[in-house]
Parts: structure tokens; C-alpha cells; sequence
């Protein structure tokens, strides 16, 4: 079967966080979303009629999660990552981010020191920050657009005493899809101080151009003792109001502590969709996140030429994973504030502002290719337009 991804769908009026909160947002109603990670794709059919299915029968009561359940999801990371997880290993989240928090209350004590590597996905430091642990940044090196890690000052860092780390895998919003020689070295610091490691793979799914996830913990025992792993079928196949994710900890005694404050805040119950969901994503979603893929690709390809063709020195980073394309736009020479504003006001395009994702964020902004070619196309246009009326003779 192939899946339709160029058709427009209109979201506007469904209470979407995307569309719906553009006017307290960004002061405007009538832009183009690129922002907020969720995509504009409808969700595939296999996956609708699992929870029409559900929604037929008449009654909602609480709902357990059956050993099927977490076998879809070891299943599902054995087949696209080989990773092979006991079902028994899998707990409950109702989100990525809340497992998080979870894991700061849970392994942390206020006062702790938890790394991060900037530019990343914001939440990470109001999850520490907002429950009086040290924040502590690894801040990524940036070459041009193209990022690695800065091993000297990662280890200095967890000499001084590093609790966990928060890992972005792949990296939000840099583009990254870490490598198997640069998660090796991860892993080797932190055994060697004690690390405990908070592997966000929310995007494992997204990878693009040939490249391969590799869990963290699938490198070995010693590592995987002091892993905790998130994934969740919400960014793959865009299910993210169903807040259904997964948490997967091999080691018992941390595994239990997680168990512990998730029976302690009475959030391990979930709901009975975001359930039938996720089972039908990880047991018949293969194929159809094989075209997203290609279709990702596409419109990262056409985005990038797009830019090199019409805004020279714009500068977009290689997209190795995720829907989120990170872009330098330093050669305007604005303000982030005023770039922002003229992204807003004169081309009509709703992103996400480089600086909010912390140190080495500042002069790029992050777009959000998840959405039919055509609204690419239109969102190009209007930005080159902007351009055109705004640096005369430039672009
Ligand atoms: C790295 C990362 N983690 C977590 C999330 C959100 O997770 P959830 O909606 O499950 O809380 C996102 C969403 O964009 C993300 O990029």
C-alpha cells in the first residue's frame, strides 16, 4: 500500500497545540506552523481502526497493559535496532518528558549535578532545573553546522561529580544520529565515573539517509546497568496527544526505584488508545514508516537545495535523524529577537528560536519538515520573499 503523505490536511479548529495557539504565541494567527515537534501527516490507517476498533466496545474502564504489550514494543526494537529487550523490562510513561522528571526525582537528590549538551531540546533543563538540581552543560562542538561532542570537557565534567546525564539520541536539535565509536566513549566515562545515563531515544525511529540507531544500551551489560532507556511510538507516527510512552530499565534495583514513584504519583495507568495504539504502531508499522522516511528525506533534500539555491550562506545542518532541521541564518547579521520577528511577521513562519535551546543556539532557528511538500514549498517561498523585501539586491 502506499500511504499519501503530500495530501493537506486541515488541523486548524481540532485544538492542536501546532495551530490552535498561534495568536498567544507568536502575537499572529495566520502563520505557518514549523515548529512544535508533531507532524502534519495523518496517522496510518492500521493504526485508526485499532482504536476505532476499541472505541466501539461501550465501556472505558481501567485498562491493564497485557505482556503483548511490551512485547510489541521489544519486538518492534529488535526488528528496526536489534536490540533485544526482555518484555519484562519494559515500564510506563505518559510521555517522554514525564519520564524524565521521574528519573530526576527518583535517582536524584536536590542539589545533584545533572549534564546536559546544548543546543538540545529545552524541557531537559526545566526538568532539572525545576526540581533544584544542578544543571551542567557539555555544550556540543559546532563546526559550521556539523556537531560532535567535546570529549576533554565531558570527562572533566563527570570528574567533578555528575549524578546522570540527560542524552538526547538522536540529538534534538542539532540533527545527529551519534555514532557507534562516539557512543562507545560516552559509555566508557560514564562507567568509568559513575554515571548514571537518562537515554532519551524518542527519535530512534527517524533515521534518515542511511543512517542506524544504535540503542545505548544494546553496547553492553555494563552499560545498560546504568541506562534508562525512553522511547515512544508518539514522534514516529504521530501520536503525541495519546501520551503513550515506554521506559526501559534493565537494572532491578533501578528499575524498581522508577516503579516506586510511578505508583507513588498514581501515573501508571494510562489510557486504553494511546495502549491499542502503540500495539498496532509496533507490531504492523514497518512499512508504512519506511515511506515517512523516504518522504522525510525528500523534503529535507528539497529544503536544503531550496536554501542553497535561493539564500546563499543560509546555512542548513546535515539531517542525520529527527524531522527537525536546524538552520543558521548568522550571515543576516539581526538579532535572534529580530530575526524571529521578521520570520513572524513579514514571511509568516512559525519556528522554533535557536537561543531557547541554550548555550550555542544562538543565529538558528529550527523548522519543523514534517508537513506536505507543498506547504515546504509554500513556507520557502514566503521566507525567500521576506528576504528579498528585506535585504534588497541580496537574495
Ligand atoms: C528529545 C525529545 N524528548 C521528548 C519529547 C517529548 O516527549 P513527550 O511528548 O512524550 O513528553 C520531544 C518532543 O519533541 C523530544 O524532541
Amino acid at each position: 500500500m502506499k500511504y499519501d503523505f503530500d495530501r493537506v490536511i486541515e488541523r486548524r479548529g481540532t485544538d492542536s497545540v501546532k495551530y490552535d495557539i498561534l495568536q498567544p504565541l507568536y502575537g499572529k494567527e495566520d502563520v505557518l506552523p514549523m515548529w512544535v515537534a508533531d507532524m502534519d501527516f495523518a496517522v496510518p490507517d492500521f493504526i485508526q481502526e485499532a482504536i476505532i476498533r476499541r472505541a466501539e466496545h461501550e465501556v472505558y474502564g481501567y485498562t491493564i497493559r497485557p505482556r503483548r504489550y511490551n512485547e510489541s514494543i521489544a519486538g518492534w526494537i529488535s526488528r528496526r535496532h536489534g536490540w533485544n529487550v526482555d518484555p519484562g523490562n519494559i515500564d510506563f510513561s505518559p510521555g517522554v518528558v514525564p519520564a524524565l522528571v521521574l528519573s530526576v526525582l527518583g535517582y536524584t537528590e536536590p542539589g545533584d549535578k545533572i549534564l546536559v549538551q546544548s543546543p538540545v531540546y529545552f524541557p531537559f533543563f526545566s526538568s532539572i532545573e525545576n526540581h533544584g538540581r544542578k544543571l551542567v552543560n557539555n555544550q556540543l562542538v559546532d563546526d559550521k553546522g556539523v556537531y560532535s561532542m567535546d570529549f576533554d570537557d565531558l570527562e572533566e565534567k563527570f570528574r567533578s561529580g555528575i549524578r546522570m546525564m540527560m542524552f538526547c539520541h538522536p540529538h534534538n536539535p542539532v540533527g545527529r544520529a551519534w555514532s557507534m565509536e562516539e557512543l562507545q566513549r560516552l559509555a566508557a566515562l560514564a562507567i568509568q565515573y559513575d554515571v548514571l545515563i537518562l537515554s532519551d531515544e524518542i527519535h530512534s525511529d527517524l533515521l534518515l539517509f542511511g543512517h542506524r540507531h544504535i540503542p545505548l544500551a544494546s553496547l553492553g551489560k555494563e552499560i545498560a546497568s546504568r541506562t534508562i532507556t525512553c522511547v515512544a511510538p508518539s514522534k514516529t507516527f504521530n501520536l503525541a496527544g495519546l501520551h503513550t510512552s515506554a521506559v526501559i530499565i534493565e537494572d532491578p534495583v533501578l528499575k524498581k526505584k522508577y516503579e516506586k514513584i510511578l505508583e507513588d504519583i498514581h501515573i501508571g495507568g494510562g489510557n486504553i488508545f494511546g495502549f491499542v495504539a502503540l500495539e498496532a504502531a509496533y507490531t504492523n508499522g514497518d512499512a508504512w514508516l519506511e515511506q515517512l522516511l523516504k518522504y522525510l528525506e525528500g523534503n529535507f533534500t528539497f529544503a536544503r537545495d531550496f536554501m542553497e539555491n535561493n539564500l546563499p550562506g543560509i546555512r542548513v545542518s546535515p539531517l542525520e535523524a529527527t524531522y527537525l532541521a536546524w538552520i543558521n541564518f548568522e550571515i543576516l547579521g539581526l538579532e535572534d529577537k529580530a530575526l524571529m520577528e521578521m520570520m513572524v511577521k513579514d514571511a509568516g513562519l512559525a519556528f522554533v528560536d535557536g537561543p531557547r535551546f541554550g548555550a550555542g543556539g544562538a543565529q538558528y532557528l529550527r523548522m519543523n519538515i514534517a508537513t506536505p511538500r507543498t506547504v515546504m514549498e509554500t513556507a520557502l517561498n514566503q521566507m525567500l520573499q521576506a528576504f528579498q523585501k528585506q535585504f534588497p539586491g541580496k537574495f
